[in-house]
């Protein structure tokens, strides 16, 4: 009986210092992983990749449609982050290679470094700090507040935004929020109909929204106008949804007491670039360079977040996370005591009109016993997952295989 392909024979190449909780993962399941520090770029990368079943990188290295269209191996990319766009993820997609991410494993590091700023404004925490370590004792209790009582407003109630609502209340603060969508409030919270209803209520505005056109300049002049005097501005969301020279000008004047903002319109693309900003100087204002989500605890999660996925890819054929192919969750394929269990094949193809009458037309001419089929398509490719008695697999795959609009076709045997 022919079996599914070795597992160590699996080759997996991880770039840029990938957590080893994820890398121990991928190597108890059986395959060969090979790790690098670095990020390598041209020919280094091509070389070392040429030959791989799954590569993982993170937000450092890029894989072109040049590249990818010369990694014939590769089954399936794994972006050990939130972003993907350092992949080519069109031509990854129309070569039936998933690529995998994981956008939420650093949600709760966002939400924790919300409330710490929350705290640090109300007590100009960091101003206090600054000026002790240059020798300076300023034992005032003015413009000093405690973080109980007061209404924070969220803006975005969605992974980190109904997180930070949790932790917010209970440290005895009101919480309101404004969602485009309707969102089950936690705890006590409270949704509001209306950005300026939220503005004129809120302490302390905190942004947790994506970067889309209704996003973008969502706090401007007017908005700024609209926040009661003396509160607090907090964006740790996407730099453009704040009109930054607006908000220079409402700490100039004393408007709003202050601010945090993580993520910036611009932002140098590595460590060490310079980096300018209006909001550099101004009193009472923490500026930190986008690292909301970067913990060691987010790191392990990502790690072992994408492990899974892309483990669960190679074994059971599940795309689940996918960001570029159709999405199949698939059940574990059962084996009927004292049976074998089912040929399952996975076949990427051109989602055109047609295909999988071809594929129906070669299952009931070869007799094939059909125990399970999934399918899904996404834009130009289709992925479909058939579950076969073990004696119909091969010359059904090679059906399969034949037939022109067909991508590439795998067998777990
Ligand atoms: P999410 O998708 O779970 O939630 C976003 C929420 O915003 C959704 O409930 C959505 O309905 C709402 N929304 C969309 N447009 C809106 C609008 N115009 N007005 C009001 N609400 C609107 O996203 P998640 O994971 O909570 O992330 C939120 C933001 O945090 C994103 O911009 C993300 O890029 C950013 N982020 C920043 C990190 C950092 O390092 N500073 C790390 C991780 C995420």
């Amino acid at each position: 009986m022919k079996t599914s392909f070795p597992k160590d024979k699996i080759e997996i190449v991880l770039f840029e210092s990938i957590h080893p909780d994820g890398v121990a993962e991928l190597e108890s399941t059986g395959y060969t992983v090979r790790t690098h520090k670095g990020a390598l770029e041209g020919d280094a990368l091509l070389e070392e990749i040429r030959r791989a079943h799954i590569v993982g990188i993170r937000s450092k290295t890029t894989l072109t449609g040049e590249v990818l269209e010369r990694c014939e191996r590769l089954l399936a990319i794994g972006c050990f982050c939130a972003g993907t766009n350092q992949v080519d993820l069109e031509t990854a997609a129309s070569a039936g290679i998933p690529v995998f991410n994981s956008p939420f494993s650093n949600t709760r590091s966002v939400a924790e470094l919300t409330i710490a700023e929350i705290v640090c404004l109300h007590r100009r925490l960091t101003e206090r700090s600054a000026a002790a370590h240059q020798g300076q004792w300023d034992k005032s209790a003015s413009g000093s507040h405690e973080v109980r009582g007061k209404t924070l407003g969220i803006v975005g109630y969605g992974h980190i935004g109904s997180q930070v609502s949790v932790l917010a209340e209970s440290m005895g603060m009101r919480v309101i929020y404004f969602d485009i969508a309707s969102k089950l409030p936690l705890g006590n919270a409270r949704q509001v109909g209306s950005m300026s209803e939220l503005l004129a209520q809120s302490d302390v505005v905190t942004l947790h929204v994506p970067e889309t056109g209704t996003t973008r300049g969502l706090i401007g002049r007017d908005e700024l106008g609209r926040m009661r005097p003396g509160s607090y501005l907090i964006n740790n969301a996407r730099g453009t949804v704040v009109d930054l020279d607006a908000l220079a000008d409402a700490i100039r004047s004393g408007h709003l007491a202050g601010a945090a903002l993580d993520v910036f319109p611009e932002e140098p693309a590595r460590t060490g670039d310079p980096f300018v900003s209006p909001m550099q100087g101004l009193s009472n204002v923490i500026l930190t360079p986008h690292i909301g989500g970067s913990t060691v605890e987010a790191q392990q999660a990502i790690s072992l977040d994408v492990a899974h996925k892309l483990a669960r890819f190679v074994d059971t054929g599940s795309t689940v996370g996918s960001v570029n192919a159709p999405e199949v969750d698939l059940p574990e394929q059962p084996t009927p005591e004292g049976g074998q269990r089912p040929h399952r094949i996975l076949n990427f193809h051109r989602n055109v009109p047609g295909v999988l009458g071809q594929i129906h037309k070669a299952a009931a001419e070869l007799r094939v016993n059909i125990s399970g089929q999934y399918l899904r398509t996404r834009e130009q490719v289709g992925y479909i997952v058939i579950d076969v008695d073990p004696s119909d697999g091969e010359e059904f795959v090679a059906r399969i295989n034949a037939i022109p609009e067909t991508i590439r076709t795998r067998v777990l045997w």
